[in-house]
C-alpha cells in the first residue's frame, strides 16, 4: 500500500475541519501534484569552508533570491553567496568573526549566530538589528578563549520573516574547533534542511494551517542535495557534524549496520558517548557523531517523530505533523580495506555541572497556545505565546543578574511539542517531565514535550545585554512565541 503523504492527509482532514475551526477560509493548501522531482544519489559535497587565520575570520555574506542548485536541480531559492547552504565558517575559541551582511532580498533581514556564546549587544549577535533591502551591516563577534567547541550555525532572525527566510535557503554552519582534536580519518559537516519546491523549482509557501503546525518541506536535503552518496572504507573513523536547520521538522536519525556514537550535542562534548537512537534533534539542535565504518552500506534515515497535534484538545485528533514515514537523508557505501582496528573513542574534557552550584533565582516560563492570534496580519486562528503574551521587542520579559545561576522551569500547556531556545547562554538540562538526567548535558535548544515541563540551569556570565528566547519551530517564533531576557 502506498503510504499516505502528509499533504494528502492534510487535504483529507480539511473536509471535516474547515467548517468547525476556520470557516473554510482557504487555510488548507490545495493538494499540489507538481512537486520538484529531485536528482538523488549525487556524490556528497560540502559548502565552501572559510577558516580563521591569526585569530580572525572576515566574511561577506550576501543574502539573495536567485538560481541555486538544490536537490540536483536549478531552483529559485534564497541563499548566501549563491549557495544552499551558505559557506561553512571554521573558528577557534578566542577568535573574532567579522561578517558583512549584504541584503539583496526584497525584505528586511539580519543575522544570528545560533549557539555562539558572544555578546548580544551593539554590532554583536543583536537580533534587534534590521537590515533593510539594499543595505549592509557589519557584525563583529568575539569568542571567549574558553568558548565551547562544537557545531553551531547562522541564519536570519528578523521577527516575522524568520521561517520564510530559513525555509527559503538561508543558513550555514559554524564549527568551533576543539582544543584537543578527536583523531578521525574524515570529518563531514551535514546541514540538514527541508524545503518545498514546485516542478519549476520555485518556492512553495505553506498554508496557514501548515505554518501553525510548523511547516515541513517535501524535500529533506543534506547540504542542499537529495540523498547524497557517502563513500568510505571499512575500519575508517569519521566524524559527522549534523545540524538540524529545518524550520519545524524533528530528526530522529538512524544509521543501521554501522557503529555510530554521539560524542557531542549542541554545546561542547558529552561526558560519555551515547547511542544515536537515544537522541532526537529538534529544529536548531546539532549532533557530533563518531562513525566507525564497517563494510557494506547503510542509509542515514530520519524516522517519523510524533510532535503532537495542534488540534489535539479541540478535535480529539486531527492532522499531526512529523508522521509521514521514514526519510532517507544520505546513502553510505563502505568498501573493504585492510580492516585496521579502530580504538575506543577518547573521552572528552571534564564537563561543567551546575547541579553543584547555588541557585540565585528560579522562574518558570510556559509555552501556551490559545484561540485567536494577532500576529501574521491577524490571519491566525491560534495564538502562540509564552505565558499568554505575544512577542514585544520593547518589553523586558525576564530580568536576570549578571554572574548568577538560575533554574528555569519551562512548561508547555499545549498539545504539541515546542523546542525552547535561549540565545547567548547555554542551558544545562536537568530534568524532562520529572525524569532527572544523570549526567550534565549542555544544549541551546531543549525540547519541551506537549503537556509537560523541563528544568534547566543557566549561568548568566561573560556577556550582559538584552536578547531573546523562543520556540525554534520558526513559524511559532514568527507568530509571537518569543520573549526577551535582559542580563545586567
Ligand atoms: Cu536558531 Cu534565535 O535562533
Ligand atoms: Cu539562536
Ligand atoms: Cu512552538
Amino acid at each position: 500500500m502506498k503510504p499516505i503523504s502528509r499533504r494528502a492527509a492534510l487535504t483529507i482532514g480539511s473536509a471535516g475541519l474547515a467548517g468547525t475551526v476556520v470557516g473554510g477560509t482557504g487555510l488548507w493548501r490545495e493538494l499540489s501534484t507538481s512537486v520538484l522531482d529531485p536528482v538523488a544519489g549525487e556524490l556528497f559535497t560540502e559548502p565552501e569552508v572559510l577558516r580563521s587565520a591569526g585569530g580572525l575570520l572576515e566574511v561577506r555574506l550576501e543574502a539573495a533570491l536567485g538560481k541555486h542548485e538544490v536537490a540536483g536541480r536549478e531552483a529559485t531559492t534564497l541563499g548566501y553567496n549563491g549557495g544552499v547552504p551558505g559557506p561553512t565558517l571554521r573558528l577557534r575559541p578566542g577568535d573574532t568573526l567579522r561578517v558583512e551582511l549584504v541584503n539583496r532580498l526584497d525584505r528586511v533581514t539580519n543575522l544570528h549566530v545560533h549557539g555562539l556564546h558572544v555578546s548580544p549587544e551593539g554590532n554583536g549577535d543583536n537580533v534587534f538589528v534590521a537590515v533593510e533591502p539594499g543595505r549592509a551591516h557589519r557584525y563583529e563577534y568575539r569568542l571567549p578563549d574558553n568558548h565551547p567547541p562544537g557545531a553551531y550555525w547562522y541564519h536570519p532572525h528578523h521577527h516575522g520573516t524568520v521561517a520564510d527566510q530559513v525555509f527559503g535557503g538561508l543558513y550555514g554552519a559554524i564549527i568551533v574547533e576543539d582544543d584537543e582534536e578527536l583523531r578521525v580519518d574524515r570529518e563531514r559537516v551535514m546541514v540538514v534542511s527541508d524545503i518545498t519546491l514546485d516542478s519549476g523549482g520555485s518556492l512553495v509557501s505553506p498554508s496557514t494551517m501548515e505554518q501553525m503546525m510548523g511547516r515541513e518541506g517535501e524535500l529533506v536535503l543534506v547540504n542542499g542535495a537529495a540523498k547524497p552518496d557517502l563513500k568510505g572504507r571499512s575500519g575508517e573513523r569519521e566524524r559527522w557534524r549534523i545540524i538540524n536547520a529545518c524550520t519545524a521538522r524533528y530528526l530522529a536519525l538512524r544509521l543501521p549496520e554501522q557503529r555510530a556514537r554521539v560524542v557531542g550535542r549542541d554545546v561542547g562534548r558529552l561526558p560519555r558517548d551515547t547511542a544515536l537512537d537515544d537522541v532526537v534533534l529538534a529544529p536548531g539542535n546539532r549532533l557530533d557523531l563518531v562513525v566507525d565504518l564497517s563494510e557494506g552500506g547503510s542509509e542515514l534515515t530520519a524516522m517519523p517523530v510524533d510532535r503532537g497535534g495542534m488540534m489535539g484538545q479541540m478535535m480529539g485528533g486531527g492532522p499531526r505533523p512529523g508522521g509521514s514515514g521514514p526519510v532517507t537523508l544520505a546513502r553510505l557505501s563502505v568498501s573493504a580495506s585492510g580492516n585496521r582496528a579502530v580504538g575506543e573513542i577518547p573521552a572528552g574534557p571534564a564537563v561543567r555541572d551546575l547541579r553543584d552550584d547555588d541557585v540565585d533565582g528560579r522562574r518558570s516560563i510556559t509555552f501556551q497556545m490559545g484561540m485567536g492570534g494577532m500576529m501574521g496580519g491577524g490571519d491566525s486562528p491560534m495564538s502562540f505565546t509564552f505565558d499568554g503574551e505575544e512577542f514585544d521587542a520593547d518589553r523586558i520579559d525576564q530580568q536576570v543578574g549578571m554572574d548568577t545561576v538560575e533554574e528555569w522551569t519551562i512548561g508547555n500547556d499545549s498539545p504539541m511539542d515546542h523546542p525552547f531556545h535561549l540565545h547567548v547562554w547555554p542551558m544545562q538540562l536537568l530534568e524532562v517531565d520529572g525524569r532527572e538526567l544523570s549526567e550534565p548535558v549542555w544544549l541551546d535548544v531543549v525540547n519541551v514535550p506537549a503537556r509537560s515541563q523541563v528544568k534547566v540551569r543557566v549561568a548568566f556570565e561573560d556577556f550582559g545585554g538584552r536578547t531573546v528566547y523562543h520556540c525554534h519551530i520558526l513559524d511559532h517564533e514568527d507568530r509571537g512565541m518569543m520573549g526577551t531576557v535582559l542580563a545586567s
